[in-house]
């Protein structure tokens, strides 16, 4: 009796999942299509947005601050869906806190394995790209492949600004994601969680024979397998809730967290701690 209770204790936990901005919600939709009961608190730091363009210090910073927000609210795991903040600080948070965290990086090995041609473009940050954790990604997996990387300048910024707008957008992915498939590519790869809101824009530049590689499904398995591993999965049979904050004044993307889930949300602001949000 007193171990169930103490298990249902944790199991009833949230699960704390950050991003940057709103591009996390991406992966949410994954999570909770296969963790219907889960309770979710998402932090989308949007005062801090881009990441792609900050230096490894100032993302390191950011995400031990958020993890330890998110801890302090009793999470039983973190999602770090933010392909930015994975590359820079996952092994610094795994070793700062004791809890299971997910990171993702971008679906490199599933499109050498889908590609018909060998050529395949990779859109993520700067940050992503220039780091040594996608350099490995590379050595590991590229072998025998072509990678055109392209460092998607402003997108993030554009999806903040103006969710999926679809004409607002087109003709800034089709400037520069014409290059990349002048060079053949057959599979592309959204390495960046905010991506796949702009997959319309993308199929509509590159073409219905394009394949898109998107990890969002892949990170909520993994996240499944781990909460299953560790006795953590929800007994609860109620649907979970979803609860947010925000560094930035909190309007804005409760309108955009809105528009893209289609329903009404509150966004908090998230508490000050220290010198910095
Ligand atoms: N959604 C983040 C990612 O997956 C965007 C990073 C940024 O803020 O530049 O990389």
């Amino acid at each position: 009796m007193r171990s169930s209770v103490l298990r249902h204790k944790y199991t009833s936990r949230p699960i704390g999942i950050f991003d940057s901005g709103i591009g996390g919600l991406s992966v949410v939709r994954h999570i909770r299509r296969i963790l219907p009961s889960e309770d979710l608190l998402y932090v989308s730091d949007r005062a801090h947005l881009p990441y792609g363009t900050k230096d490894s210090q100032y993302i390191l910073d950011r995400t031990h601050r958020i993890a330890e927000f998110l801890i302090q609210r009793g999470v039983k795991a973190i999602v770090i869906a933010c392909n930015t903040a994975t590359a820079v600080a996952v092994h610094h948070l795994r070793k700062a806190f004791q809890l299971p965290i997910i990171g993702m990086e971008p679906g490199v090995k599933p499109a050498i394995l889908q590609s018909r041609n060998g050529l395949i473009g990779v859109l993520a940050t700067e940050g992503t790209l220039g780091s040594g954790k996608f350099q490995t990604l590379l050595n590991q997996h590229a072998d025998g492949s072509e990678i055109i990387i392209c460092p998607c300048h402003g997108w993030v910024e554009a999806i903040e600004r103006d969710g999926m707008a679809y004409r607002k957008t087109l003709e800034l992915v089709r400037r520069q994601l014409t290059p990349v498939l002048e060079q053949g590519v057959d599979t592309l790869v959204l390495g960046c969680t905010h991506f796949p809101y702009l997959e319309e824009n993308i199929l509509k530049v590159a073409g219905p024979s394009i394949a898109i590689i998107d990890t969002g499904p892949a990170v909520a398995k993994q996240l499944r397998r781990r909460l299953v591993d560790e006795n953590l999965l929800s007994t609860d049979d109620a649907p979970g809730s979803e609860r947010f904050w925000c560094s930035a004044p909190p309007e804005q993307t409760r309108k955009l967290i809105e528009k893209l889930q289609g329903q009404p949300c509150v966004v908090n602001s998230l508490p000050t701690h220290g010198k910095s949000v």
